[in-house]
């Protein structure tokens, strides 16, 4: 009989986030097993990051392009130091906000194998805060390395029904811990210069608050790089599309309600089906109904908005909207990461 390379899929199972489910997890973990699980950012798919054989089989099950590297989730300071050098800055990043949003980029040690960096010397590390991630990382023992669990480049997930859409048939079990409280990816901050603290990926933690520790940040792609002819990205992800659902997006900016009523009056005129995402103006009049648009969501705070933008971006997809539009918020704390994803989103 000949040999064929086909695998079965696996029977994907959602439980929810009992001790014993939790250790069970963990179990498929040590067993060099991939588990997806709740974090407060997105949710996250996880391996054993010492192990290169499990590291391989995520990169496998997203379909993400092995130069991509990964960010490796551990539950204290000290198991930090068992994975890289951390520098003084560093340690007041992580004293301030870690348990967190925050990922930091620091020189990697010898035993992280090539494939969880992409052969960088640097490695992502965060200390997650939900109760869920820090249980199966103790649980396991082991650094666990974690993309956000989605298909490579839709919408990262915050919820388990929404990992299970992506990859039913890839992974045994997705542990459940209700939706994601922050619903964005982590910051990324590169430590690795200690000169130059440069900003990856604007995320959960607001940069006004990292700067407020730390002093000035660089933003990667600033004018300076351009200058000095930085070509290779220093966070590969950031050269992949990111974030798209498969419905159009169109944004706008925070200004008046006006342009967004404007943009949303002509694709009424284009007979489009139209999901409107914006934010609730201070005394804004409600005269969206009157114009009859298919939906409208009006959120009450950006923080709202963050958590639910990912959501509703594939809810857009399943209920066969064909634009959403989006408002920008304004640009200040999480707005900047809120809008950071609507500008990578945006197709139209
Ligand atoms: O909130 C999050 O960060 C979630 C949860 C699950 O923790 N994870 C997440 O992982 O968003 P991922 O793989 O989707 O995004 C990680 C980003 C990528 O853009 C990657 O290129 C970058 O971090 N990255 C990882 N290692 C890096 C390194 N050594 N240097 C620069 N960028 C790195
Ligand atoms: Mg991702």
């Amino acid at each position: 009989m000949t040999k064929t390379n086909t695998k079965q899929p696996l029977d994907t199972k959602i439980l929810v986030s009992s001790i014993q489910n939790i250790d069970m997890c963990a179990e498929q973990i040590k067993k060099g097993n991939i588990v997806a699980f709740a974090t407060e950012t997105v949710y996250g798919l996880g391996a054993n990051a010492l192990d290169a054989k499990a590291i391989k089989k995520i990169f496998e099950a997203k379909g993400r392009p092995s130069d991509n590297p990964l960010i490796v989730h551990v539950d204290s300071v000290e198991k930090i130091e068992q994975i890289a050098f951390v520098t003084e800055k560093a340690k007041r990043a992580v004293n301030a906000f870690m348990p967190g949003p925050l990922t930091i980029v620091l020189k990697k040690k010898p035993n992280v194998p090539d494939e969880v960096t992409a052969g960088l010397d640097t490695i992502a590390i965060r200390i997650p805060s939900h109760p869920v991630a820090l249980q199966l990382i103790k649980s396991a023992d082991c650094p666990i390395a974690a993309p956000s669990a989605n298909i490579s480049q839709s919408p990262s997930p915050t919820t388990a029904a929404h990992v299970h859409d992506d990859l039913s048939g890839k992974v045994q079990y997705i542990l459940d811990g209700g939706s994601s409280d922050i619903g964005l990816e982590s910051t990324v901050l590169d430590f690795s210069n200690e000169d130059k603290i440069t900003l990856l990926r604007e995320g959960g933690l607001p940069l006004e608050d990292l700067c407020v520790v730390l002093g000035p940040i660089r933003a990667f792609e600033s004018a300076q790089d351009v200058e000095d002819g930085i070509e290779a990205p220093r966070c590969p992800g950031l050269k992949y599309k990111h974030y798209s659902p498969f419905t159009m997006v169109a944004v706008v900016e925070y200004k008046s309600d006006d342009v967004l009523i404007d943009r949303l009056k002509q694709l009424k005129k284009e007979q489009k089906k139209v999901l409107v995402l914006r934010l609730l103006k201070k005394g804004g009049k409600d005269f969206f109904i009157k114009l009859n648009s298919d939906k409208i969501v009006s959120f009450e705070t950006v923080d709202e908005y963050a958590k639910s933008l990912f959501y509703e971006f594939r809810e857009a997809d399943k209920q066969e909207f064909d634009v959403i539009l989006c408002q920008k918020a304004p640009a200040v704390g999480i707005g900047n990461s809120v809008n950071s994803r609507l500008e990578k989103a945006a197709t139209c």
